[in-house]
């Protein structure tokens, strides 16, 4: 590959009609489409100008979560797209293989306009997954799944209304979207299949299990590969996570991805829920199809990151939330914050030296929060001052906070005051709400 090309990339984001259920359909909004936008591909050592255009009649922005790139084309919620206007960063990535997103990141807007359908899937490739005999065919034996939750009125639209109970917890549907469809379901060759799993719901928390309780077996975190797989019966994925597994379909069974509740509803003593799993998506195997990949791979090139945090600087997080006077609280309240602060558009929280390592302890006392960073990853140190659990030993950018976690962050990548890297809870409506802090580095 020579890494010297650049690749042009147009976004537009639009109005579109989506018929989700029923005979009506829902107004939605996408990128190049109706809803939710397309897989965009991006090479190791590639630069790619992407041409984003807002056709909307709101502000919007494009941040790229999961892209180690300066904060001057990172797409927060400085760098807002007016409408008709085109916005042109120019990426150049130099990470290896991950599973990464794109989303709107205008403040107060983001869970609207992410709900609406301004997010897609980005995936990063170096070129090597042949030689580590990972499944590679798009659509064949790689195959995306966003995962995300909605709920729809009588008449087709979407229902973006927020009850009582979520004003804490953040929007909870009732019904599954599986890359933006429902009832969709996907026939799989025999062999090894890799699935790319995105939580890209607002606020649920998905603790994934095969119905036959089958492993899926772990081969990437948010920020890249494993070295080598880790088998799992279950996998929790929260909002913003991403995480790489590979099923073996050889025994040509029908198998259903389930997930278990919520673990932020019981507690908040809201929702419909009962206690047990629910469906995701389904899988069935064509023995007809070509298998690529039969075995799993023992070494897949990548690594588990394994730093000191002994010289590294320590900043405490805490994620907090007003609680014990819900029905007082209007929506207009600021009630979520970081260290009792919540988010300023024109506070810049602190700065981390280019190159510096940190230490970053976050805390959560009243329910679970996926906190995530902008231009970095991160090792998690500890959770809960034990070792981290197996699915949080790879190189992460978003982690699910259930109690404290302990992280080791490097921090390589500028960020001016005029666009700063964000840190927040990725529940949109914890986000939107204020529990969210911006630094700079340099
Ligand atoms: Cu996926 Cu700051 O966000
Ligand atoms: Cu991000
Ligand atoms: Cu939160």
């Amino acid at each position: 590959m020579d890494a010297t090309t650049t690749r042009r990339v147009r976004l537009e984001a639009q109005k579109g009609r989506t018929l989700f259920k029923g005979s009506s359909r829902a107004d939605t909004w996408g990128f190049n489409q109706p809803f939710l936008g397309p897989t965009l591909r991006m090479a190791t050592g590639q630069t790619t100008v992407t041409e984003v255009t807002n056709s909307l009649n709101e502000p919007i922005s494009v941040h790229w979560h999961g892209l180690l790139v300066p904060g001057s084309v990172d797409g927060g919620p400085h760098q807002p797209i007016a409408p008709q206007a085109t916005w042109t960063p120019e990426i150049s990535l130099t990470q290896p293989t991950a599973t990464a997103w794109y989303h709107s990141h205008i403040h107060g807007a983001t869970a609207k306009q992410v709900q609406m359908g301004l997010a897609g899937v980005l995936q990063i490739s170096d070129g090597q997954d042949d030689a580590r005999e990972l499944p590679s065919t798009y659509g064949v034996d790689d195959l995306t799944l966003v995962i995300q939750d909605r709920r729809f009125s009588h008449n087709g639209q979407m229902d973006l209304s927020i009850g009582m109970a979520e004003q804490m917890t953040g929007f909870l549907g009732d019904t599954m979207l599986i890359n933006g469809q429902i009832g969709a379901t996907a026939v799989v060759p025999r062999g090894v299949v890799r699935l790319r799993l995105l939580n890209g719901s607002n606020a649920r928390i998905y603790t994934l299990a095969l119905s036959d309780n089958r492993p899926m077996h772990l081969v990437a975190t948010d920020s890249g590969l494993l070295d080598q797989p880790i088998a799992l019966t279950s996998l929790r994925i929260a909002p913003g996570e991403r995480y790489e597994v590979l099923v073996d379909f050889s025994n040509e069974r029908t198998v259903t991805l389930l997930s278990a509740q919520n673990p932020n509803t019981g507690m908040m003593g809201g929702g419909n829920q009962s206690n047990g799993s629910f469906p995701v998506f389904p899988f069935s195997v064509d023995a007809s199809l070509p298998t690529r990949i039969t075995r799993l791979p023992t070494a897949l090139g990548g690594s588990r990151p394994t730093a000191d945090a002994s010289n590294a600087k320590w900043r405490r997080f805490s994620l907090d939330m007003s609680m014990g006077m819900g029905m007082m609280f209007r929506q207009s309240d600021r009630r979520f914050s970081i260290n009792g602060a919540p988010f300023d558009m024109k506070r810049i929280d602190f700065n981390v030296d280019l190159g510096a390592v940190e230490r970053w302890t976050i805390s959560a006392d009243t329910m679970m929060h996926p906190f995530h960073v902008h231009g970095a990853m991160f090792q998690v140190l500890t959770e809960n001052g034990q070792p981290p659990q197996p699915q949080n030993t790879g190189w992460k950018d978003t982690v699910l906070v259930n109690g404290s976690v302990d992280l080791l962050i490097r921090f390589d990548h500028p960020a001016s005051e005029k666009t700063p890297f964000m840190y927040h809870c990725h529940i949109l409506e914890h986000e939107d709400g204020g529990m969210m802090g911006q630094f700079t580095v340099g």
